[in-house]
């Protein structure tokens, strides 16, 4: 009889857990519930990549967002290495301004006073950054519901649909985003597109990292740098390219050997001021070889390592300049000033507009495609 009671309770109590509403949450703390949504008639939802490794990344649907990167730290404990939010409504634009893990799109970084001029017809572009066109403009791609194309726990493959004329850009683009996670933990990004008319395309993501996954204490000052580049685009006052290269030899830009991030960029040097400390384009001498480590970051207060691999031409390094406290992500922490450092992968700024350097039109027919490989390690 008691044995029977028993057993009837133990079902009792499967049934309840199995209806109980799920609410486990990620291993970097975020509840998926929260992700939930509809915009632009799509459905949003968070996607949880894993591997044997343990590492972790979170990727919404509402702007190609990476929303968290958990990996280890040198005492094996988990870390959210990106700036993010918790919940979906913080990352709509009536809400915050931000780019954080976004894709971006149809162009990275600035196009100069937002014209392109593509076999001989002219286009004016919005100009939402000193003037000049930045990341696709207000309504660039981080701000759009993209398609689910795949999805399973070790990749997700979204679908970009833009249409012509779309920020100003011509002619209508199809465009694919894979985020995919590896055993030896690594994230890898890769970008496809196509177009029924000439445009132009440079797509990247902008994760703003902190290794020591403490975003609220640590400035990444106080992490190593190193760059694979002998050059960088120098840019003006406005934060636009000259169409020069510069040597990085024997200035504050020269991180071909690692060094602290924090080491010279208060050097009183024209460039630091234009960028409002590190803010550029360096032309990375890994000649579009994916297999050659680009730059490497590293968090001596955790031992997590971050290398990154390419196939693009050049690597925009941006410090968190514009950073000040005044937005309010993950675990209510205040984003600071330097507080974060993003490493995007590119063609040049304003390469539309500089014929000397690769180009970036793509023409019907024609497939564009792109690679980033963010690779954890601890030291
Ligand atoms: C740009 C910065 C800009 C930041 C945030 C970076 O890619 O170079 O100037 O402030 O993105 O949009």
């Amino acid at each position: 009889m008691k044995k029977n009671i028993l057993t009837i309770l133990a079902a009792a109590a499967l049934v309840l857990a199995a209806c109980a509403p799920k609410q486990t949450l990620t291993i970097s703390g975020l509840n998926p519930a929260d992700f939930e949504d509809t915009r632009d008639g799509i459905p949003v939802a968070l996607y949880t990549l894993t591997n044997a490794s343990g590492m972790e990344v979170c990727i919404t649907n509402f702007g190609g967002r990476i929303v968290s990167i958990a990996v280890p730290d040198r005492e094996g404990t988990m870390r959210d290495v990106v700036l993010g939010f918790d919940k979906i409504a913080d990352y709509y634009p009536e809400n915050n301004n931000s780019n954080f893990g976004a894709l971006i799109g149809r162009y990275g970084n600035r196009i100069n006073q937002g014209r392109i001029t593509i076999d001989g017809t002219t286009y004016q572009l919005p100009q939402n950054n000193y003037g000049h066109c930045l990341h696709g403009g207000p309504d660039g791609w981080h701000y759009k519901t993209l398609q689910v194309e795949e999805a399973d726990s070790k990749h997700l493959k979204l679908r970009v649909d833009s249409p012509d004329g779309d920020a100003g850009f011509p002619g209508e683009v199809t465009a694919f985003v894979t985020y995919t996670i590896t055993n030896d933990n690594a994230l890898e990004l890769e970008y496809e597109a196509t177009c029924d008319a000439p445009t132009v395309i440079n797509l990247t993501n902008h994760s703003y990292f902190n290794l020591s996954g403490d975003p609220a204490g640590h400035a990444v000052t106080e992490d190593e740098l190193m760059i694979s580049a002998s050059g960088f685009t120098p840019v003006d006052s406005t934060f636009m390219t000259t169409g020069e290269i510069a040597p990085v030899e024997g200035t504050p830009f020269d991180f071909r050997e690692a060094k602290l991030i924090g080491a010279d960029i208060e050097a009183d040097n024209e460039q630091l001021r234009n960028g409002h400390g590190y803010d550029h384009n360096w032309v990375l001498d890994t000649e579009c070889d994916d297999t050659r480590v680009a730059a490497e970051l590293y968090c001596p207060a955790t031992g997590i390592d971050m290398k990154v691999y390419t196939c693009e031409p050049g690597l925009q390094v941006y410090v968190g300049n514009f950073l000040d406290g005044s937005v309010t992500g993950k675990k209510g922490v205040a984003y600071d000033f330097r507080h974060a450092i993003c490493m995007e992968t590119q063609h040049y700024p304003d390469s539309p507009n500089k014929p000397q350097w690769p180009s970036v039109v793509l023409r019907p027919g024609e497939t564009y495609r792109s690679e980033c490989i963010y690779m954890f390690s601890v030291k």
